[in-house]
């Protein structure tokens, strides 16, 4: 019977619209059913075999089912392009509620804080800071400053020398030299040079082949010993605190005279004694003096007129004492858990 075979054919093409999983496919089933090969046309074909009455049913029945085959094939269209979409929309999300990537924020070595402070304070007071050569002359390491070849005093640096006259500076007091040199002759030179220094040492908690200084050279026309202890005295207030005093004892440096060796009163027990001035109430900080006649001269300044004051100190050394740091190396190890703690010393 026509009939039953259309129903048939509906029934059909509803399962497979229904179990349809993409829209190419739907188009297929499309093609497939209602297409002019299609099997409804075919059956429509048979009609003129029908009795007259039972032609406009058999039609109108075949017109309904390509109509409902029809609507359920653009309903399951829709159905699957917004599961498409979703998918997309779920597979393309981005959660924007996710934390961000943090980026490690790095702070200063506590050497070059430390130093950085000391500069500020000197640019303060009037100083400029230049820097100089690691790899230095023997002539400005020690010559200019009155350490001709051969003098004693020169053994109290041991070198690292690349030919005879070239080494890695062991002080940065040639650049005392080399900034005097740049003036030619003519004053106020006001300059401090931090920068690192090479001496052949064995490592250990308190030695280091490889360590920082800061030298200081002030060269004007009437400066004094009490100008050098009034800056000094700053110097000690503003590192260590307010209620420092200093104290300064004779010494030798073959680049000062005379030469003092400045000490501080201990910020730990205020001068009373204890394990950190070693019972005397007194710190060991740096060395000065005032600028040897020599030196002056052999830099190209009349030290008929000119006079001045100069220092080294070790911010090393300066560190150590003001955060109880017990082995220098610390400084050079890279370690981490050393280096967070003083992020924003
Ligand atoms: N250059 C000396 C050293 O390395 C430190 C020093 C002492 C520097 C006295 C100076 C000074 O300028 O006046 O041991």
């Amino acid at each position: 019977m026509l009939k039953d075979k259309l129903l048939d054919l509906r029934e059909e093409a509803l399962k497979s619209i229904q179990s349809a999983d993409s829209v190419k496919n739907l188009r297929d089933i499309h093609v497939h059913y209602l297409g002019k090969k299609g099997p409804i046309t075919e059956v429509l074909k048979g009609m003129g075999k029908l009795a007259k009455e039972e032609r406009p049913v058999i039609g109108q029945l075949a017109n309904q089912i390509r109509e409902s085959i029809g609507t359920r094939i653009e309903d399951k269209k829709k159905t699957l392009e917004k599961k498409m979409l979703e998918e997309r929309i779920k597979s393309e999300a981005i959660d924007v509620t996710l934390p961000g990537r943090k980026r490690a924020m790095g702070g200063h070595h506590l050497l070059a804080s430390v130093i950085r402070d000391i500069e500020d304070l000197f640019i303060g007071l009037g100083f400029s800071v230049v820097e100089g050569p690691e790899v230095e002359e023997d002539y400005y390491n020690f010559e200019a400053l009155n350490l001709p070849k051969n003098h004693p005093a020169r053994d109290m640096q041991d070198s690292f020398y690349i030919t005879d006259e070239i080494l890695m500076r062991t002080h940065t007091s040639p650049m005392q030299a080399r900034t005097m040199e740049k003036h030619k002759g003519k004053g106020p030179v006001k300059i401090i040079c931090p920068g690192k220094v090479y001496r052949r040492d064995t490592d250990d908690a308190t030695h280091s082949h490889q360590f920082m200084q800061i030298e200081g050279l002030c060269v004007d026309k009437n400066v004094r010993l009490s100008d050098l202890k009034g800056v000094l005295t700053v110097f000690a207030k503003h590192v260590f605190g307010a209620e420092r005093e200093i104290r300064l004892r004779p010494s030798y440096f073959p680049f000062t005279e005379p030469s003092v060796e400045m000490d501080i009163s201990c910020f730990k027990c205020g001068g009373h004694g204890c394990s950190v001035c070693k019972g005397t109430g007194w710190i060991e900080i740096l060395g000065s003096g005032m600028v040897h006649p020599n030196v002056l001269r052999m830099s190209g300044f009349d030290p008929s007129v000119y006079t001045g004051f100069a220092f080294g100190m070790g911010p090393e050394r300066i560190a150590m004492l003001k955060y109880g740091i017990d082995d220098i190396r610390q400084f050079y190890n890279d370690d981490m858990r050393f280096l967070k703690q003083f992020k924003r010393a």
